[in-house]
């Protein structure tokens, strides 16, 4: 079966509506649980703005892309109404999934009509490469999205959370997959596409999310969700994973994010093996 033939056959919105949420309610959230559920809510409700911005390419009017990017929206879209759903739940004041994408979107406006631009711009110029660059960046956002939501897996210690994070994180992998297939179709034999996404992943990585908040509200709510030397980890491990697309070898972006951002950090929440290095050099 083809990729997309895959995706059709299993694509669906996450099932919520049989868990225990009388289990949910009694068990209750942590505050760090409640500001990582707040954080990923509001990512996942700003993919259809992503979707909007390539639709309107003409490169992604390639009938399997299009159908692959209409699932994807859709899914995503359930993801944060979901978490939206276990924070009321819990007691926790939140908006819905439409006024929050809204109003996040409005925040973001300057920073992110101009990525519209770039992205309008370089769709234009160089299509294919273009691309090329949307799946490479769509399979190293994935990979975080899916280590974020198992790292609340490991750590929760509420069952319902635990469960609806498992069927999310499901659907994430799938995501991943498909990206990341994708764009080592469109590496594979392509030294200038290689060439081109391994710079702008060098020069402009930051963890998805981070352009609809601000650089230090972000930073801090992934270095709170993988705390200490966790977010060194997380990171070596998403860009080994895309160091295995061809021409990646020896890919260091994301780990190189991660030491960047340690003085912008609290003390007592920066990562002990960046400070020793520090020390020692
Ligand atoms: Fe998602
Ligand atoms: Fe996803």
């Amino acid at each position: 079966m083809s990729d997309i033939a895959q995706h059709i056959a299993v694509s669906q919105r996450v099932e919520i509506d049989d868990l225990d949420w009388d289990l949910c309610r009694r068990v209750g959230l942590t505050e760090r649980e409640v500001e990582s559920l707040a954080f990923f809510a509001d990512v996942e409700s700003q993919t259809v703005y992503y979707f909007l911005e390539v639709a309107k390419l003409q490169v992604a009017r390639d009938p399997e892309l299009l159908t692959f990017l209409t699932m994807w929206n859709y899914e995503e879209y359930f993801h944060s109404h979901a978490i939206t759903r276990l924070l009321t739940e819990c007691g926790v004041p939140v908006q819905s999934a439409t006024e929050r994408s809204t109003q996040v979107r409005a925040g973001a406006r300057f920073k992110a009509a101009f990525e519209d631009f770039m992205q309008t711009m370089m769709a234009k110029l160089m299509p294919k490469r273009f691309v090329s660059l949307w799946m490479f960046w769509g399979a190293i956002q994935e990979c975080l999205t899916t280590q974020a939501y198992e790292e609340i897996i490991r750590s929760t210690k509420n069952p319902v959370l635990e469960e609806m994070f498992k069927r999310i994180a499901k659907q994430e992998r799938r995501h991943f997959a498909y990206y990341f297939n994708q764009a080592r179709e469109r590496l594979e034999n392509n030294p200038r596409n290689q060439k081109f996404c391994r710079f702008i992943v060098n020069k402009f990585y930051a963890p998805v999310g981070s352009g609809v908040k601000s650089e230090s509200d972000s930073v801090q709510l992934i270095a709170r969700l993988f705390p200490g030397d966790k977010i060194i980890e997380v990171m070596t491990y998403i860009e080994k994973r895309m160091a295995q697309l061809p021409g990646m070898e020896g890919l260091d972006a994301c780990s190189k994010w991660a030491h960047k951002i340690q003085p912008m950090l609290p003390e007592e929440m920066r990562a002990p093996s960046a400070q020793s290095e520090r020390a020692a050099a």
